[in-house]
């Protein structure tokens, strides 16, 4: 047991000054530091510094390890481009992100407070280094072909994948399932997959109508994509249509990632079956994506969580940077209560939409937990402060566990 004394604890809704957090692997009470010493006289004591604050660790629920060594070698501005120059550099940046490269990638994590990450691995490659990982992991075995002559050899391929995920038994580590998109994943392929999360209670995400091209594309096999589908795949039209993907995915409530191009009716059947919004906003604005509307998803009351999408398209994994260039986006937004809302997605209302018992500084939930010194006394705009100053993190617990 450990008993932690920050001067200031940030749950989900309220600021708390001057009580201590007993702790093992889960929360076991927070209180007066005396009434807690009584109760555990053996634990370890760690009192910390002025102006120190504790809070949940974060949860980024949409990362691409596997890309990790691109830092200059993609187009940015527009999707098409970007996804060309992806096809031309991949060889080169899969074979040069090797596991330190991947470690790096984490550590970028770990050191900005997340302790939870989902990974979706293309390939499989990033296993090794998710399971070495200190934070929680989902770890999303990514389907992806289009192309139905293809379709056998690339699901005995992934699930491979997903039996070797399967096989790593560690504390916090969860095999999961990710079906690319809409233009890229042949229907029978997206139904046996599915199948295969729902019979094993597995985590779902998908990519969903993240560029006006995909748009075009699946819904009226035009724009961008027809001249690249043509010459690549041989391909007139698009496997599925919007509704045709989100019809697939009526009973598996998933991680639908960007979702910036989405329809009302779609957003709607997005809301019906109990989706849950990814919103990666340096990605979008780097692909040429444009801003989703998160005035709309509010009022269609479909939860959305910030996350920071792979090193293929964002400069930094750490969510706090995220949060930050989100409060600048969507800057019609009130500023604190935006701030407030973008902690809570990378925290609480992610561990809702994964089912995870973490994301709360709250008795039973497991211990993760991020401590950072303010320069101040916080004040009532705390949240929006912690997103511009980007206090140094100093110490992680994971599961209990000091990580950092
Ligand atoms: C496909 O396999 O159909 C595909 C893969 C990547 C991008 C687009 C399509
Ligand atoms: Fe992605």
């Amino acid at each position: 047991m450990i008993i932690i004394k920050p001067n200031y604890i940030l749950t989900e809704n309220e600021l708390l000054k001057n009580r201590a957090i007993a702790f093992d692997k889960t929360i076991k009470s927070i209180d007066d530091f005396n009434i807690l010493h009584v109760k555990y006289p053996d634990a370890k004591i760690v009192e910390l510094e002025k102006n120190s604050l504790l809070m949940p660790g974060l949860i980024n629920t949409h990362v691409h390890l596997e890309f990790s060594a691109n830092k200059t070698s993609l187009e940015y501005g527009s999707f098409l481009p970007w996804l060309n120059s992806v096809i031309k550099n991949r060889d080169d940046l899969i074979s040069t992100c090797n596991d330190e490269c991947m470690k790096k990638a984490i550590d970028m994590m770990l050191h900005s407070g997340t302790t939870t990450f989902g990974a979706i691995s293309s390939q499989g490659l990033d296993l090794n280094s998710a399971a070495n990982a200190k934070q929680n992991v989902l770890f999303f075995n990514e389907l992806i072909g289009s192309q139905a002559v293809m379709a056998d050899a690339l699901y005995g391929d992934f699930l491979e994948r997903v039996d070797a995920s399967k096989s790593i038994q560690r504390e916090g580590f969860y095999p999961a399932v990710a079906i690319h998109s809409p233009y890229s994943v042949h229907p029978i392929l997206i139904k046996r997959a599915l199948e295969i999360a729902k019979n094993e209670n597995l985590p779902l995400s998908a990519h969903f109508m993240e560029s006006d091209a995909e748009k075009q594309w699946c819904e009226n096999n035009c724009g961008e994509f027809a001249t690249f589908f043509k010459e690549f795949l041989k391909q007139d039209y698009s496997v599925n249509t919007p509704d045709e993907f989100l019809s697939l995915f009526e009973n598996s409530p998933a991680l639908m990632t960007h979702v910036v191009q989405a329809t009302k009716e779609q957003l709607q059947k997005l809301h019906d079956d109990g989706h849950t919004i990814i919103h990666c906003p340096v990605s979008n604005r780097l692909l040429g994506n444009g801003a989703i509307d998160l005035d709309v998803l509010e009022s269609a009351d479909i939860p959305w969580l910030c996350a920071t999408d792979g090193l293929s398209s964002n400069y930094t994994l750490n969510l706090f940077e995220e949060m930050k260039i989100a409060l600048f986006m969507h800057h019609g937004q009130d500023l604190l209560p935006f701030a407030k809302k973008l902690i809570h997605s990378v925290t609480c209302k992610a561990a809702d939409a994964l089912n995870l018992n973490t994301g709360y500084i709250k008795e039973g939930k497991n211990a993760d937990m991020i401590i950072l010194n303010l320069d101040e006394v916080p004040n009532e705009q705390l949240e929006l402060h912690l997103i511009l100053q980007q206090y140094k993190i100093q110490s992680v617990y994971i599961n209990g566990k000091e990580a950092l």
